[in-house]
């Protein structure tokens, strides 16, 4: 007879029916007749309840079955007299497989707060919370897989080292075999000839570059990996390593873009609703952030777009004191970005059309030759979760680009080439993954949503 998880169990085809399970113990409660034990596997946000006779004589497993031991129960699915729930097993065998000290034991009944959790982040899944939260994040990669396969895109696997800045920010990890203690020099500066690759490599801050050419010759490709920014900002909504969904289409312009960007996050929000209802309940009464009717309505409303220009605007009239000044040429702080969200839109919105001096070189230059071809979605609460825009396809706009901007011509010669040969419009964005499920969980901590979180100073486990 095989392990069944608790989420198959629990329904009316195992009434009456033997079943074997197996998961951690979360409560063990005695009474004069019986011991009951709480179980759960992971598989779902339910638990299971065990009933235990004591004529099972199963005492001496009794003992050992402690908050945190795993156990392998074998026994009869039936419906629960009590309250609290509607199915139970009643044990006829019971295994402690691996023991825990409950003196020991970090995760105690009463609730536990999110900084100290993530201080055992090796046994935080075990939460309910945690459990949540790690099921939407399976379900909604999953989703990415489907919405993109299902439109005929590529999966594409860019490279994790590279030797480029995509977004040219400086805020790249080196990756370098080089002895600290003895590291090569010529004519005083670090002689990178020397080194594994032979120039400077990064971790790489976006695959978007490659993407790319991957996209001028194979029409629309995705990418969904690990990114890497050396940002050193200490905030609720930036990691050190982050997971990353960026598709690039060709021949497509903006517009192509934020309709994409649009469907592809009403599929997330629909596909998470249908498949993660009890876990967004849970979340919802516990946390009161977002509620499962909140997410559902978004995967049927249209966005609101609107123009940095128009943006800047909004946040002048304002009569809100913000840290950070409001003026045309400025990045909009997350201050801002809630602002709008919250207080202008009350939902997520689409901003386009940013001073060129504050994005990216790629970006496609606009008539106005003061703005770029970029947008960004901004929801509520969180502030930026995608960011993209229409390419650069012109060689000498890019170029000059480039040069302005003090990005290396020689080592992105290659990149050229895509504007020499067979040049089209194209365009692509990228999703934080993490961004999402902070919106999608209402956590307030992106360090919540991902199981190894990294930022500054930060990196156990
Ligand atoms: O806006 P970003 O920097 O855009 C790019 O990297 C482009 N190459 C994407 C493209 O056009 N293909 O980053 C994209 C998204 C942001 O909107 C944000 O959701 C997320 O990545 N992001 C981070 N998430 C967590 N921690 C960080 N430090 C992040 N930096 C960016
Ligand atoms: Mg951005």
């Amino acid at each position: 007879m095989e392990r069944l998880l608790i989420k198959d169990v629990l329904s009316d085809k195992f009434i009456g029916k033997q079943v074997i399970v197996c998961g951690w113990i979360r409560t063990k409660r005695e009474s004069k007749d019986f011991a009951f034990l709480i179980i759960s596997d992971g598989s779902t946000q339910d638990t299971l309840q065990v009933v235990i006779p004591h004529e099972a004589n199963c005492s001496e497993q009794i003992q050992k079955c402690n908050t945190g031991a795993s156990v392998k129960i074998k026994g009869f699915l039936r419906e629960s007299p009590a309250k609290g729930q509607r199915y139970e097993v009643e044990a006829q065998e019971i295994e402690v497989i691996g023991e825990s000290d409950p003196a020991k034991y970090p995760l105690q009944k009463k609730g536990h707060t999110l900084e100290f959790l993530r201080e055992i982040s090796h046994l935080r899944p075990r939460t309910n919370t945690f459990g949540a939260i790690f099921r939407i994040r399976n379900v909604l990669a999953n989703a990415v897989h489907n919405f993109f396969q299902d439109r005929g895109f590529l999966w594409v696997h860019t490279p994790i080292i590279t030797s480029s800045d995509c977004e040219g920010a400086g805020e790249l990890f080196s990756v370098t075999t080089f002895d600290f203690k003895n590291i090569p020099r010529k004519d005083d500066v670090v002689d990178f000839s020397q080194d594994f690759f032979g120039k400077p490599a990064y971790l790489t801050v976006s695959g978007q570059l490659e993407a790319e050419f991957l996209a001028l010759s194979l029409g629309n490709v995705y990418t969904f990996g690990p990114t890497f920014r050396a940002e050193n900002s200490n905030t609720t909504r930036h990691l050190s390593e982050f997971w990353m969904i960026e598709p690039e289409m060709a021949f497509a312009d903006l517009k192509d873009d934020m309709k994409m960007a649009e469907d592809f996050l009403r599929y997330l929000f629909k596909e998470v609703t249908l498949k993660c209802e009890k876990e967004l309940l849970f979340l919802q009464n516990q946390y009161k952030r977002i509620s499962p009717d909140e997410i559902s309505k978004l995967s049927d409303i249209a966005f609101t777009h609107i123009t940095y220009t128009e943006a800047i605007n909004e946040l002048k009239k304002s009569k809100e004191n913000f840290q950070f000044p409001v003026d045309w040429g400025n990045d909009l702080q997350s201050e801002h970005e809630r602002y709008i969200t919250d207080k202008v839109i009350g939902g997520p919105v689409i901003v386009t059309d940013y001073p060129k001096d504050i994005k990216a070189f790629y970006m496609r230059l606009n008539d106005d030759e003061k703005t770029v071809a970029a947008m960004d979605v901004l929801v509520p609460k969180v502030g930026e979760i995608i960011g993209g825009s229409q390419r650069e396809e012109r060689l000498e706009i890019l170029e000059e680009r480039m040069r302005k901007t003090g990005i290396s011509i020689d080592n992105l010669q290659w990149y050229l080439d895509l504007r020499r040969f067979g040049s089209v419009p194209h365009a692509g964005f990228g999703l934080g993954f993490e961004r999402l499920v902070q919106y999608i969980t209402g956590m307030i901590n992106i360090r919540d949503v991902i199981p190894c979180p990294r930022t500054p100073g930060e990196i156990g486990f």
